[in-house]
């Protein structure tokens, strides 16, 4: 194992005696030491020098102890920094230590304490230090993951599109199936890459949604449409019931489809040959939703009470079901429940955690009424703005 470099402390103070003492002590305990007598020429050796800590006197000739910690700040010079102080002022202190540093000592100081604070303050920072690298480790990958594995595959569907729509030749109609599950595997790995991209954002706070006016109608029929032939390969019938009209809805599209397309996805996923899946969608008045016996971990957000109707979605199977006991967990990340095993269908356990987040973020919920072995029902409730349900006020309240 590669042995460490010894800590650099570099002691900025005016009084000679002081660092020469320091000096000697740091090196017993295993530091190497430079000793800088004014802010300006302590501030040069940062400057030209890696130092873990700096022990920092506030009373000095030129500039105060208190100003080159505020330009280690601004000059992006990185080191812990203690403190020492002979006035033992309170507001002095409380000052530093909201300027960054990470500790003080009054002078005239115990060298055993001091010594021990310098060690904490070195240790703090290399916890934080790796902290930051591992964030940037993480920030690097989903970096990677959504450029430099999205991106082929999306060429890759590029390529099978160009043969499966017969521009290189003719194709015939079990070429075409083969080719149309492709590109559904391929958009499977997408979609699980999205998920956890976004989930993540959602996470971060990283994500701001696109909320505008959304035409239902159209976009639970483009889902649909869209998982015609994979139901159609299965033998389950995926039908659509929704009324003529249905009011819009405030939400960013494009994340309203892929919470329609996991939940369709999954449906898909967790049915077997010949089962029914029915996508649903119908208004619901505010004083119905108690009746509705919505769950705890789907509890709307607040502030709600004035919307007079909600939109309910629904996509319902009969499928394997899911545990009473698991109802709520599948909407935490990467859990999936025990069903997923018999059914081997694939996954990360991470569609319907983006689901909850995504719906939320438009002021939504979602929660799964299930029974085993007969079939599950995932619900979406989402406020509604149709001119006769609330106030345009209202809307803009909510936007
Ligand atoms: N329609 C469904 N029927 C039965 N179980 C389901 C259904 N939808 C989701 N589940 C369960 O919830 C788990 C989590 O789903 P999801 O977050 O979409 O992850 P994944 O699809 O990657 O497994 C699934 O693994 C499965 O156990
Ligand atoms: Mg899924």
């Amino acid at each position: 194992m590669a042995t460490q470099p010894p800590e650099r402390i570099l002691i900025i103070d005016d009084e000679p005696d002081i660092a020469l003492i320091l000096k000697l002590h740091l090196k017993q305990s295993g530091y190497i030491s430079d000793w800088a007598s004014d802010g300006e020429s302590g501030l040069k050796l940062l400057h030209s020098n890696a130092y873990n800590l700096v022990l920092l006197d506030v009373s000095m000739p030129g500039i105060s102890g208190t100003e080159v910690l505020r330009r280690m700040q601004s000059e992006d010079l990185d080191a812990a920094v203690v403190m020492m102080t002979a006035h033992g002022n309170e507001n002095l202190v409380t000052e530093c230590m909201k300027a960054g540093a990470s500790d003080y000592v009054g002078k005239p100081f115990d060298i055993d304490d001091l010594l021990h604070r310098i060690d904490k303050a070195i240790s703090n920072r290399r916890t934080l230090r790796e902290k930051k690298l591992l964030e940037q480790e993480k920030e690097d990958f989903f970096f990677m993951l959504s450029h430099d594995l999205k991106n082929p595959l999306t060429a890759v569907v590029g390529s099978i599109d160009l043969v499966r729509e017969g521009r290189l030749g003719p194709v015939n109609h079990e070429q075409t199936d083969y080719l149309q599950s492709a590109v559904e595997s391929c958009e499977e790995v997408v979609a699980m890459i999205d998920n956890l991209l976004d989930t993540q954002r959602f996470n971060t706070g990283m994500i701001q949604p696109a909320l505008t006016q959304v035409n239902l109608s159209t976009l639970l029929a483009t889902a649909v449409r869209r998982f015609a032939p994979a139901a159609e390969r299965e033998h389950i019938i995926l039908s659509l019931e929704i009324p003529a009209s249905l009011p819009k809805i405030i939400a960013d599209a494009s994340l309203m489809a892929r919470v329609l397309a996991n939940l369709i996805g999954n449906a898909l996923k967790f049915t077997p040959e010949g089962g029914l899946i029915t996508v649903s969608c119908s208004c619901r008045e505010n004083s119905n939703l108690d009746s509705m016996n919505i769950p705890a971990y789907a509890t709307m957000p607040t502030g709600l009470s004035e919307i007079h109707c909600f939109v309910r979605i629904s996509v319902s199977d009969t499928g394997n079901g899911i545990a009473p006991d698991e109802l709520s967990t599948i909407f935490r990340r990467y859990v999936q429940a025990r069903n997923s095993s018999r059914r081997g269908g694939g996954g990360a356990g991470l569609g319907l955690a983006f689901c909850k987040k995504a719906l939320e973020s438009f002021k939504g919920c979602i929660w799964v009424e299930s029974v085993e072995d007969q079939g599950s029902e995932f619900i979406i409730l989402l406020p509604c703005y149709n001119a006769q349900c609330t106030s345009t006020h209202q809307q803009q309240e909510i936007l």
